[in-house]
């Protein structure tokens, strides 16, 4: 092994400030693994967090950006028990939770990989074996680079908080990375899905997936009556509302009665709006979502390789290539969006 790695760093926010330079591989701590990375996975806060928007975790420079990662133990320290070199792991996004209620620690913020805690465009990286879960066995590195955000937060939303149950009608929105995986996660559980995109060919890729009913918003601007009408009056019983700003209301107006919103996004708007009468007529619950901790990552690992569940990914990019995946990343992903470090 060299003694140094490639490692993309901004020197200051925004994506021209990205440039890809060389540091010493780190060294292990007692309790730490040093993970050769397979691939990383692009969110939409990475964009945020490269030109310096994500308030209040704002990133001291020089800075490793990007927070989702799959790779291979090459060395641990000497206090190590949960890991052992050669297996295969991904970082855990809130390094402090584990389970249960957040630690008060995590109001403080700074807890987060990839901003403020350094991030995972490395060809190599270091975390605490707390923060390592194992990788599902069905999933390559590029998969499972997809999952510790993304799909944590739809797990989240539909089935830690949302208690989905089979049978129930689900709406996602857009045709990003959480919305796929809320997706692809309510068909497996036994729900039925509506998906909404700007784009009617994204739709019909959606639907192949098992969506039974696409809105197109360029179309039907108005979608929330759509949603009405195909579930026959009744509303849906969970929406993963990832658009934020006004579009809110009409999630609210989509709702069935007691039905839930999972406040995930803010696509469209980071303040959002409500009428009042129209929250409490409908008996709504909106619940705040914030990714997940490590005991509900493990569940949903099991539950992706039950249900032999394949993260969609959108095109992977070689290392070099990471300024052209941001890119990608901006005009809107079907899917996820990955770095292969090989
Ligand atoms: N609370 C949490 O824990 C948490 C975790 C992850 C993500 N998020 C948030 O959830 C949102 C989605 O994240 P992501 O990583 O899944 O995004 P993403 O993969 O970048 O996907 C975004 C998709 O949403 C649609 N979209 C983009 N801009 C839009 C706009 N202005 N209005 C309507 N639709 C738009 C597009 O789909 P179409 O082209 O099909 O319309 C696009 O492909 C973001 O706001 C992100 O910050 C929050």
């Amino acid at each position: 092994m060299n003694d140094t790695m490639r490692v993309w760093q901004l020197s200051a926010f925004g994506l021209g400030n990205l440039k890809l330079v060389e540091h010493p591989i780190p060294s292990v701590g007692p309790r730490d693994v040093l993970v050769k990375v397979g691939a990383v996975s692009l969110n939409y806060r990475d964009k945020l967090i490269v030109e310096g928007q994500l308030l209040p975790d704002r990133p001291a420079m020089p800075f490793v950006p990007v927070s989702d990662m799959a790779g291979t133990i090459v060395a641990i320290g000497d206090g190590v028990t949960r890991f052992g070199v050669g297996d295969r792991v991904m970082g855990n996004f809130w390094t402090q939770w584990i389970n249960g209620a957040p630690p008060p620690e995590m109001r403080r913020h700074g807890l987060s990989l990839g901003g403020p805690l350094p991030g995972v465009l490395a060809e190599y990286v270091v975390i605490s074996e707390d923060v390592a879960v194992a990788v599902p066995s069905s999933l390559s590195d590029e998969e499972a680079s997809t999952l510790p955000i993304a799909a944590l937060t739809a797990w989240f939303a539909l089935v830690e908080t949302g208690r989905l149950t089979a049978g129930e009608i689900v709406l996602v929105q857009g045709t990003g990375g959480v919305s796929l995986f809320g997706l692809q996660i309510a068909v497996a559980l036994g729900a039925r899905v509506i998906i909404t995109s700007r784009d009617a060919g994204k739709l019909e890729r959606a639907k192949a997936l098992g969506a039974f009913h696409g809105i197109d918003t360029s179309a039907t601007p108005a979608w929330a009556a759509e949603a009405i009408e195909v579930t026959s009056g009744d509303g849906v019983d969970h929406v993963l509302e990832l658009i934020g700003g006004d579009n809110l209301r009409q999630s609210l107006d989509a709702l069935s009665s007691g039905g839930r919103i999972a406040q995930i996004g803010f696509l469209g708007g980071a303040d959002i709006s409500l009428t009042a009468l129209q929250l409490m007529l409908r008996r709504a619950v909106i619940q705040g979502v914030s990714v997940g901790h490590r005991r509900g990552f493990e569940q949903m690992n099991d539950a992706i390789e039950r249900h032999g569940i394949k993260p969609v990914i959108d095109r992977v990019y070689p290392f070099d290539e990471a300024l052209a995946a941001y890119a990608h990343l901006d005009r809107g992903p079907f899917g996820k969006v990955v770095i292969s470090i090989v």
